[in-house]
């Protein structure tokens, strides 16, 4: 049990569908949710904008002051989500452009980063209870959470995913192209020395490969009710 209140980990790659069935989860219990791949993503917008390079060090420090100071505000949204502001802009869509995700995984990768953010996810651990969505919840923010889920899919499944979200939203896009991308990405996740992401050893693994988001919701209800929890 973590000190205050219940805490539900969903840790996994990107496209597994992680952040949907964190935001449904945490709605059908009426708990806070933490998206920490936002504040990532605010930290590669951040030093986007101010033209900092990761490879060099005054750059470096200067983005881990940004991670300290983030002056975020996540808004719940009426649909499933939530909007994501920096500094009272919203930011909900500029954080998911295509050279934000590149630059988040980056910066990312840092020690420094990763520490500057610490504190703050803890912060986010208030009554009735958490759901929190990231890469290193179980294994190094949250160790003492009371249910740990590892949600994956194939990297083909996670891309033709990300594929039709683009394409649903008119944005020409190459399947191949996305697919090396997200093979990319996921050997930095995986392979950086500053909490690689990997499942806890005492986490739930759920593939999503071929099933629709209602299957594994089911599945995830079936373990939060073994906890005792009400889920709506
Ligand atoms: O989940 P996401 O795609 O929004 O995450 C953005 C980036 O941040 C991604 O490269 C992984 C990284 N991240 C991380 O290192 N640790 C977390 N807890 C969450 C995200």
């Amino acid at each position: 049990m973590t000190a205050g209140a219940p805490v539900i980990t969903l840790d996994g790659p990107g496209g597994a569908g992680k952040g949907t069935l964190a935001s449904e989860l945490a709605r059908g219990l009426g708990w806070w949710l933490l998206d920490s791949g936002a504040l990532y993503r605010l930290v590669g917008l951040s030093a986007l904008r101010e033209g900092l390079n990761p490879g060099a060090d005054a750059d470096r420090a200067r983005a881990a002051v940004i991670a300290q100071g983030l002056a975020v505000h996540f808004v719940p949204d009426t649909g499933a989500g939530q909007r994501v502001e920096l500094a009272g802009a919203d930011v909900t869509d500029a954080i998911r452009a295509d050279d934000v995700s590149e630059a988040a995984s980056r910066w990312a990768a840092l020690p420094a980063i990763r520490q500057a953010l610490l504190a703050r996810q803890r912060d986010f651990v208030v009554p009735p209870g958490l759901v929190a969505d990231g890469r290193d919840m179980g294994t190094v923010i949250f160790p003492q959470a009371d249910l740990k889920l590892y949600i994956t899919a194939s990297a083909h499944e996670r891309a033709r995913r990300r594929y039709a979200q683009l394409s649903e939203k008119g944005v020409a896009a190459n399947l191949e192209r996305i697919y090396r991308e997200i093979v990319e990405r996921d050997q930095r996740d995986a392979s950086r020395d500053a909490a690689p992401l990997k499942p806890a050893a005492d986490a739930h693994v759920i593939d999503t490969t071929g099933e629709d988001v209602a299957t594994s919701l089911e599945k995830i209800h079936d373990l939060v009710a073994a906890k005792g929890w009400r889920v709506d």
